[in-house]
């Protein structure tokens, strides 16, 4: 730390020593963060590390057990999450929770309306909504509902209405895990404009890119205390990990050499219209094969077709030469197909059932049948894939929605991964997977594949492609820009095919 520095500026936030334990888990055992006006400061961590839990306690969802929390210089009131708004700190979840059915400025507004003369003041609302969109530089109508607009946009409005409540402490909790790149680019932007003006932000993130691209400082946290806290300009991305992970990470791509089979997965032809349309491709045994492309290409939408959970209005897939029924998820799942979506909260789990149980749903036909073994047959298996990829838990009793948000992602990449498919389609596998787990999860594919399980992977992060794809098949609006082989991929002709650039092969 710059004492020199920093001792001139006064903190608006000093977390000290806090603790917090969720009936036998420790969740925060002795946590601090230091945070002064006109800084983005960085808050890091393994998936289970407390980062959320610690940001909770200061939005006033939890109550710590000891430490002291002081804004100001004065003790933070710890109470309701309305008492911390009135304190001053407003908190941006990665997926915010607007009211669907109210306009962009009645949700700025949302329980505290303008009113006027005893009437509420629409117009006073909409006003000071554009004006603070202008100030926040975005292009949003406040009459607009909030249904349908993209997650970008709500995180926009929750900005807003932070602004609105003259928030000087502005908490993002992986605000950045969905948003497109050109969204991500808007919403640094909205920061950068934020701390100049004083503001202070902390920002969870597990792409140490956008780390350095935009924070000033950061706190790095390990099993629930504080380890460190350093200027980013003074820091090296593997110090960074080291300090994160307590070790070296070697090799963040093991990429292991290929084994590369017969095709295994044909799809020809494959359109949805209004989705994508002549997309053609074979993947073979043994292959990382990665769908690349903007959010919004077309990339999931033509995965959940050929798995079944969609259906297709042209062309077909085969999968050892047989054709595949569209539209029957349970079918593809039979011939050796598995699909680890996305949006694993809404599609990916059962959240108030046990670790375990989410664990072996999908493979309950392998498990015994009988009863009385089972239970112990879905323990012992969820027990050695949890450990396989790190999930950090109490209890495999426990309820899904009790772990961090990182582990809530490996258990679902456990439970497909125990079904042992002939071809694996993943959807942004290491989304909010920290950097050491992502090593795992990246050796773990690549030894699947070896062992000749196949791979469809969907990806936004172009170093995960680089990384482990054998062939990358680039899309853009619902179509086929270009396939790259692993020797001939760079960032830049990937990126080029991606945004309308020339097209190759
Ligand atoms: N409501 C809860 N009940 C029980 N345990 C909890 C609860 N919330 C969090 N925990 C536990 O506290 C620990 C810290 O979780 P937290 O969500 O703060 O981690 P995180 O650093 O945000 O991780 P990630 O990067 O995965 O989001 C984890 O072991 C988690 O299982
Ligand atoms: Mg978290």
């Amino acid at each position: 730390m710059v004492r020199s520095k920093t001792s001139a500026r006064v903190a608006v936030l000093e977390m000290a020593h806090v603790a917090k334990a969720f009936g036998g888990v420790q969740a925060l055992v002795d946590a601090g963060l230091v945070l002064y006006p006109g800084e983005v400061h960085a808050l890091l961590g393994e998936n289970g590390a407390g980062k959320s839990t610690l940001l909770k306690t200061l939005a006033g969802v939890h109550r710590s057990d000891a430490g002291e929390i002081t804004l100001h210089g004065r003790a933070f009131e710890q109470g309701s999450t309305r008492d911390s708004i009135e304190q001053g700190i407003a908190v941006i979840y990665q997926e915010p929770s607007l009211f669907p059915d109210l306009s962009l400025a009645e949700n700025v507004f949302v329980g505290r309306q303008l009113v006027s003369g005893g009437l509420v003041d629409w117009a006073a609302m909409e006003k000071a909504s554009r004006a603070l969109f202008e100030r926040l530089g975005v292009n949003l109508d406040p009459h607009a509902k909030a249904r349908g607009i993209s997650i970008a946009d709500q995180q926009i409005v929750e900005i807003a209405k932070a602004l609105s409540t003259d928030a000087r402490i502005i908490v993002m909790d992986e605000p950045t895990a969905a948003l497109s790149s050109q969204e991500v680019e808007r919403l640094f932007s909205v920061v950068r404009n934020l701390r100049d003006q004083g503001g202070a932000v902390v920002f969870v993130s597990h792409r140490l890119d956008e780390v350095f691209a935009l924070c000033d400082r950061m706190t790095v946290m390990r099993d629930g205390s504080t380890v460190g806290t350093s200027l980013i300009r003074d820091t090296t991305d593997s110090e960074v990990v080291r300090m994160m992970v307590g070790r070296e990470v070697s090799e963040l791509f093991p990429k292991l050499e290929p084994r590369i089979g017969d095709v295994v997965l044909k799809v020809e032809n494959l359109g949805l219209a209004g989705q994508f349309s002549n997309i053609s491709f074979e993947v073979r045994s043994g292959e990382i094969f990665a769908l690349a492309g903007l959010v919004g290409s077309g990339r999931s939408e033509v995965i959940r077709a050929i798995f079944g959970i969609d259906r297709y209005d042209t062309g077909s897939v085969t999968i050892h030469g047989s054709r595949l029924a569209p539209g029957r998820p349970a079918v593809s799942m039979e011939q050796g197909i598995a699909l680890v979506p996305e949006d694993r909260r809404q599609q990916g789990l059962f959240m108030a059932s046990s670790i375990a149980r989410n664990v072996a749903v999908t493979m309950l036909k392998k498990l015994t049948s009988w009863l009385l073994l089972r239970r112990t047959r879905e323990e012992s298996t969820a027990a050695t894939w949890a450990e396989t990829l790190q999930v950090k838990f109490a209890n495999l009793a426990d309820p899904v929605d009790k772990l961090s948000g990182g582990n809530q992602q490996k258990v679902v990449l456990a439970k497909w991964l125990a079904t042992e498919p002939r071809v694996l389609i993943v959807d942004e596998p290491t989304r909010g997977i920290d950097v050491g787990t992502k090593a795992e999860v990246h050796k773990l594919l690549s030894q699947k594949a070896q062992q000749g399980m196949a791979v469809i992977m969907v990806s936004s992060e172009l170093p995960e492609v680089m990384g482990m794809a054998d062939r990358v098949f680039v899309m853009r609006e619902g179509q086929h820009r270009g396939t790259l082989e692993r020797s001939e991929a760079t960032p830049e002709k990937i990126i080029t095919l991606a945004t309308g650039g020339a097209v190759a092969s």
